[in-house]
């Protein structure tokens, strides 16, 4: 599960304190130092009591920023409150967790809020309870070395406990370790995050997982660039078509490479795809060549 941080500390400051020195920080999940101290920062703005109702009804008011020096838009729907653009490589956010008898929760429905979807995340953050009971969780770990990240494969997870993001308690979730199935919180409740934002990032999938099967379900991360290649291959220029074929031999992520033989595969007859998904077979991918196996079977019958 994501790692307890103890920090009993009182002191609080406001968000403008928290947002510099964070982003003085430059804050490293991978580094114990760097971790402790952005927790404590963290720890000190869940301390104030006051910063998130004062910016929430600057907001309602139609007065935006709130001492963030920024206007209150989400790109991540109701549920987040972004409290900073990103700063080196972080950024903060608010997360609202409704309980089962509030409206929004009742007009909206519990997937629109994640839970009960089985994830992993393709970033590391440190959270805290700000206000409220705070979500539960069911926690697994897995390893993602272990896995290729095709639908139905069996993921290893390990259950380590159910236990709930209270008020004060700072938590690490890291990058394809932790797994987490979220249920509502007894009462409405709001949580704190310092995101660690890796341009990376992007080329590691997020993964659904199916916990009554032990296996992974989907991949959750959006991809642009697989969408663009996608548009591309499917106008069959032979530009594109020579780009994807580079793409599906040689790109260093496999999605992608996956995203390449399947928006070819549905240029062609079903000999051609038989022979495009068996030319993936021996691309080198795991992953490519477990959904190669699959496709081809689905071909021939
Ligand atoms: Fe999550």
């Amino acid at each position: 599960m994501p790692l307890l941080i103890d920090d009993a500390s009182s002191q609080s400051c406001s968000l403008p304190e928290a947002i510099e020195a964070l982003a003085d920080l430059g804050f490293d999940p991978y580094d114990e130092g760097s971790t402790l101290e952005a927790a404590a920062w963290l720890k000190r703005l869940t301390n104030n009591r006051e910063f998130l109702s004062r910016l929430l009804i600057d907001r309602l008011a139609g007065r935006v920023g709130g001492g963030s020096g920024m206007a209150l838009e989400s790109g991540y729907g109701p549920q987040a409150i972004v409290l900073s653009g990103l700063r080196g490589s972080m950024f903060l956010r608010a997360n609202i967790w409704p309980a089962e008898q509030d409206l929004c929760f009742q007009t909206s429905g519990a997937a629109n809020f994640v839970y009960g979807v089985p994830h992993d995340h393709n970033f590391s953050f440190l959270t805290s309870g700000y206000c409220g009971p705070g979500y539960r969780s069911d926690y697994f770990e897995y390893d993602y070395e272990e896995v290729v990240g095709y639908p139905g494969e069996p993921a290893g997870l390990r259950f380590i406990e159910r236990s709930a993001l209270h008020e004060g308690k700072l938590m690490l979730y890291r990058a394809h370790v932790d797994v987490h199935s979220q249920l509502p919180p007894e009462a409405l409740s709001v949580s704190l995050n310092v995101m660690h934002v890796d341009p990376a990032q992007a080329w590691f999938d997020q993964y659904g997982f199916d916990l009554e099967r032990g296996e992974i379900s989907r991949v959750l991360s959006p991809n642009a660039t697989e969408a663009f290649l996608r548009v591309a291959v499917a106008n069959a220029t032979d530009e594109a078509l020579d780009y994807a074929e580079w793409v599906g031999a040689h790109h260093p992520s496999e999605r992608l490479r996956l995203a390449s033989y399947e928006a070819r595969a549905a240029l062609g007859d079903e000999a051609e795809q038989d022979a495009l998904w068996r030319e993936s077979e021996a691309s080198g991918s795991r992953m490519v060549a477990a959904i190669a196996t699959r496709r081809r079977a689905a071909i021939t019958g």
